[in-house]
């Protein structure tokens, strides 16, 4: 795996059971992705790019194939090595925010490093500075229920990059923005890709996001149809 490769992914097949036999969902991806990449994988609904990110993010495993994300290889790890993978160097970013209603802005962003116990003194400030890195300072006491959706997927944001993951993983963020929102949050993630080098990883069918993207990767029913870096 050269240096700068952060995703790795050799002859990968899923297939799920289903009724009495299986369905193919990904049928034999190869790809890898580097550094600071700003990329997506495009596709239309059905066409696996869901599985093909939960995979890379070890909520799923492959069925045949070679997964290896920054350095680790899914092949031979157990569920718990990749677990802690995941919490420590993979930040997620879903379509409908998963948030915690309860549970304040600062509260939430706080969650995934309480998770890696990571002492208070630290903690405060890395909070504080994700909660600024995407402009809702003045929300910090905030619940979801009082945020718009473009906050909400905002908080989602700082929530995921508060560990200062290499990776970060976005399944159709924009499915429940509008226009003005989804080009906030994109240029949101496109500073912070910038700035902090975070790579980032979309799924996504919105042209709304294809147009921020450096390179486009398209499925169709499991497999890639092509692959393309935008100038
Ligand atoms: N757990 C599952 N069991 C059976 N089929 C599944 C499962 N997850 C996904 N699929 C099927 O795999 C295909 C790809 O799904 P998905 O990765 O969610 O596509 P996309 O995100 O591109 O819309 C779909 O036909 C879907 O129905
Ligand atoms: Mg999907």
């Amino acid at each position: 795996m050269e240096n700068n490769t952060i995703i790795k992914i050799e002859n990968l097949v899923k297939q799920f059971p289903v009724g009495g036999g299986t369905f193919t969902a990904l049928n034999g991806i190869s790809l890898s992705f580097g550094k600071g990449e700003f990329s997506g994988i495009v596709g239309p609904s059905g066409s696996g790019k869901t599985t093909l990110l939960n995979i890379i993010g070890s909520l799923d495993s492959p069925t045949k194939g070679e997964v290896t994300v920054m350095g680790t290889g899914s092949g031979g790890m157990n569920a718990k090595t990749a677990s802690q993978l995941r919490k420590k160097h993979i930040g997620f970013i879903f379509q409908t925010y998963n948030l915690m209603s309860v549970y304040t802005v600062y509260e939430n962003v706080e969650f995934p490093l309480l998770l890696l116990k990571m002492p208070a003194s630290e903690r405060r400030k890395a909070v504080l500075d994700a909660i600024e890195w995407v402009g809702l300072t003045d929300k910090i006491k905030s619940r979801p229920p009082q945020l718009s959706g473009g906050e909400s997927q905002r908080v989602a944001i700082a929530r995921a990059m508060v560990k200062r993951p290499g990776l970060v993983l976005a399944d159709e963020p924009t499915a429940n923005l509008d226009a003005a929102n989804s080009h906030h949050i994109l240029q949101t993630m496109e500073s912070l890709n910038k700035e902090l080098k975070t790579t980032f990883l979309f799924a996504t069918h919105d042209d709304k996001v294809i147009r921020y993207l450096k390179r486009i990767v398209t499925l169709a029913d499991g497999k890639v149809v092509s692959d393309e870096s935008v100038k």
